[in-house]
């Protein structure tokens, strides 16, 4: 046997000494990648320099990292309607186009462009163009001739800003006319009329006297009114008045729209029906206004519009004295005198009542209710 027998280690070792070897040098390799992974990248964006994390991608700089900015939204005037609201912006890595998902590698060079401003779409809409009122003559007695009919503009606008563009009248409105006149010439009548009740104590204070000197009024209710004294309403008509709609709730009718109108003339009509079983188509617009609107709703409705043309002014609290004077100076054949039986305190209207009756009287009138008024406009000659 020789004595150079060299020690070798066991077969084992050698192969368990490599694997340790390669598995360091796998350490090595993948501590360096790691590092090199978390190093952050060095981008230049719009000329600055920035840090980004490794795997950031161009989204990642979001919107404040860039000088440029969006476009806005312009108006059809080329005011700004939204601002940022036109084309984003551009943005260029190493100067070709870049997509939001694009990674970033250290050294790129991002720039912006500014996004171009759009502007808004146009609507072109059919609206409504509302027609006048004509009126015609004088007089107490009220009607209307020919109806209105709204004509059509085409207006264009911008989508967006509402802003008109051009404006053009497809079809011309057709004025309403509306005619005032006078009874048939010759026939010394007038009629009295009360408005805003039926009201406890004044109107029936007014229902004693007309009683009294045999004269027949027009009381124009309101439909609130009506449910709240129904007595008294049913009186009006057991005495022989003409029971008339002065509307559901006083409203001005010239405020407001075609549909709250329609309820005020039924309202008032419905309640009066309802507690006193007659049907009127006689009305009085409260505050005796009437517009384009008004008027249309009034022909659908099938009324009778009746205004006055003499004021007793007894509203304004003027005195007795005061209101028999604005009656009786300015009471002409065929006038329709306004007064009122509700709505508050009425002891200067029962009070002058009687002294307008004996002095109209005196100068030949008869007294008639409003639907007679008209029946003498109307009879042949
Ligand atoms: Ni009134």
């Amino acid at each position: 046997m020789s004595n150079d027998v060299i020690d070798r280690p066991p077969r084992s070792r050698v192969v368990w000494g490599t694997v340790a070897g390669a598995i360091v040098i796998l350490l090595v390799l993948a501590l360096t990648a790691g590092w090199a992974a978390s190093r952050p990248s060095t981008v230049t964006v719009d000329g600055v320099s920035r840090e980004v994390s490794n795997g950031a991608t161009v989204r990642t700089l979001g919107p404040g990292t860039y000088r440029s900015s969006a476009g806005d939204m312009l108006a059809v005037d080329g005011t700004v309607t939204r601002v940022r609201g036109g084309q984003p912006i551009q943005v260029l890595r190493n100067g070709h186009p870049a997509t939001p998902d694009e990674l970033l590698h250290s050294g790129d060079v991002i720039v912006s462009r500014p996004g171009a401003d759009l502007r808004e779409s146009l609507e072109t809409t059919e609206v409504s163009v509302p027609f006048a009122i004509s009126y015609l003559g004088k007089g107490s007695l009220i009607e209307e001739r020919v109806p209105g009919v709204p004509g059509v503009r085409l207006v264009t606008r911008g989508a967006l800003s509402g802003v008109e563009v051009s404006s053009t009248v497809l079809i011309q409105p057709n004025d309403a006319v509306v005619q005032r006149f006078h009874p048939r010439a010759g026939t010394k009548v007038v009629a009295l009329t009360f408005d805003d009740g039926p009201w406890p104590k004044s109107t029936e204070a007014i229902l004693d006297v007309l009683k009294r000197e045999q004269v027949p009024g027009t009381f124009f209710m309101l439909g609130v009114r009506v449910k709240k004294a129904p007595a008294v309403a049913r009186r009006v008509v057991a005495e022989g008045h003409q029971v008339a709609n002065h509307t559901l709730g006083h409203r001005l009718l010239t405020k407001e729209k075609p549909k709250e109108i329609k309820h005020q003339i039924r309202g008032g009509a419905a309640a009066i029906k309802k507690y006193t079983g007659v049907s009127t188509r006689w009305l009085r617009p409260p505050y005796g206004g009437m517009n384009a609107k008004s008027w249309k709703v009034a022909r659908v409705e099938k009324v009778h519009v009746v205004i006055w043309d003499v004021d007793s002014k007894d509203w304004t609290k003027p005195g007795a004295q005061k209101i028999a004077s604005n009656v009786v100076r300015h009471a002409k054949p065929g006038s329709i005198i306004l007064m009122h039986d509700g709505g508050g305190d009425r002891s200067q209207t029962v009070k002058a009542l009687p002294t307008i009756i004996k002095k109209l009287r005196a100068k030949g009138y008869l007294f008639v209710t409003v639907e007679e008024l008209y029946a003498v406009k109307r009879a042949p000659k």
